[in-house]
């Protein structure tokens, strides 16, 4: 399944005033912080099956990120132990589907808190037994996945085909809040709609309203229909419309954040608590230091050449112990090659990543472009790290040409 991992013509967002002014006026909404101790900021990493392992986790929260979900949790893997997942669905090749394993979805250790484990079934007494599963693992939050897109396996609704399916969907988010201890937030990930048909419409808001009706603490909701998948720009007017109708309850946005300047951006124009950023951190954990420091009135700088040698090792070695030595080589190419546009020589870079396979590979095209001498050589071009504006994320994504074909998975 191809996914888009670089935007496509965005509309022109309609802001009441200047995105830094946002920045310096937003925080985290204390009903979040007073649920979730720790989530003390209006932005999170996403949950990007495929990606967010443990190892970009605690790298996004080494860059301020304050919380994280987990990749989309299938309940028959947790009820399995984690296992047997091609066994249940032996017609899903994992790397279409993307849904992660469970023990590499684990919180990896005191630093990878707070967390949602992100989990999506078919059968209310299925996910029942799932989310009691995910709640005894010591996640904060259980959130619901009805959003993701993948299509239906053996006529068995999941994730985002829900939303055609609102009285299902309904005993889904009932199941899953029973099961779970009330001492624990359980939320929801929507996309706006199953498709743009006024029933579809409708399905959303009886499902959006039972959700809350039921106890879910916020809802996180995708700007596009489950029909649109990842292609076409999210339709912010949708969040901002939600949001005008229902400003007692919290709702997070999705769709199109790309840069610190959208976080901001988002906040303003939809009237959302908070932003979920998904492909717009992939290689880029520096998006939530530069949401910080916005937040703080100062401009958001993008990463030293050392910053990024430092943060390129460090995942590989978290990887490394998630996934084993002969798997990260081809994991962490991926990442390589959307790392690559925050060099001054992305191109170069991008070509190189995409040769590594293995970690002798990973050390040379680190040590040639990220070593002393690469950074001399770009000292002496004249290359320092710039502040994120629209025009330099333009040109490093023009730079990097970075149009690397199909993600492994995407659910949600
Ligand atoms: C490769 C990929 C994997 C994804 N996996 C998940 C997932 O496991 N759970 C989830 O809730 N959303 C998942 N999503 C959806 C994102 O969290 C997000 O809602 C979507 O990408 C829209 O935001 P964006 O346009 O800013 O990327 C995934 C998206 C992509 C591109």
């Amino acid at each position: 399944m191809g996914v888009e991992l670089e935007p496509s013509a965005l509309p022109p967002r309609a802001l009441s005033r200047p995105v830094e002014e946002t920045a310096r006026l937003v925080r985290a909404d204390p009903r979040v912080t007073a649920l979730v101790p720790g989530f003390d900021a209006p932005f999170f990493q996403a949950g990007l099956a495929g990606y967010s392992d443990g190892a970009m986790r605690l790298v996004a929260r080494a860059h301020g990120a304050p919380f994280c979900v987990t990749e989309a949790l299938l309940d028959r893997t947790l009820i399995n132990g984690g296992k047997g997942r091609r066994k249940e669905d032996p017609d899903l090749i994992a790397s279409e589907v993307g849904m992660g394993d469970l023990d590499e979805n684990r919180a990896v250790g005191l630093d990878d808190h707070p967390i949602a484990g992100q989990i999506m079934g078919s059968e209310p007494d299925e996910i029942a037994r799932g989310s009691e599963i995910l709640a005894g693992m010591g996640y904060e939050v259980i959130d619901l996945n009805l959003a993701c897109p993948v299509k239906k396996i053996r006529r068995r609704a999941r994730g985002g085909h829900f939303l055609a399916h609102p009285d299902a969907a309904i005993d889904l988010l009932r199941a899953v809040r029973a099961a779970v201890p009330a001492s624990i937030a359980c939320t929801v990930k929507l996309r706006r709609s199953y498709d743009d048909t006024p029933e579809m419409a409708h399905a959303f808001e009886r499902i959006f309203d039972a959700a809350y009706e039921c106890g879910y603490a916020w809802s996180t909701v995708h700007c596009r229909t489950v029909e649109q998948r990842y292609a076409g720009p999210g339709r912010w007017e949708f969040l901002r419309d939600l949001c005008a109708r229902h400003r007692d309850r919290v709702v997070f946005g999705s769709g199109d954040v790309w840069t610190v300047l959208d976080i901001f951006r988002m906040m303003d124009a939809c009237g959302v608590q908070g932003v979920s950023v998904a492909r717009g951190c992939i290689g880029n954990p520096w998006i939530f230091r530069q949401a910080r420091e916005m937040m703080a009135g100062r401009p958001p700088v993008g990463p030293s050449i050392a910053e990024q040698r430092d943060v390129l090792l460090q995942h590989y070695r978290f990887s490394e112990v998630i996934h084993g030595a002969r798997r990260t080589g081809r994991h962490m190419r991926k990442f390589g090659i959307k790392f690559a546009r925050h060099h001054p020589r992305a191109a170069e870079v991008k070509a190189d990543f995409i040769r590594c396979e293995t970690s002798e590979e990973w050390a040379g095209v680190i040590e040639r472009h990220y070593g002393a001498l690469a950074e001399a050589r770009a000292a002496n071009d004249g290359w320092a790290p710039a502040v994120v504006t629209d025009a330099s994320t333009a040109a490093a994504m023009e730079d990097a040409d970075t149009d690397c074909g199909p993600a492994d998975g995407a659910c949600g």
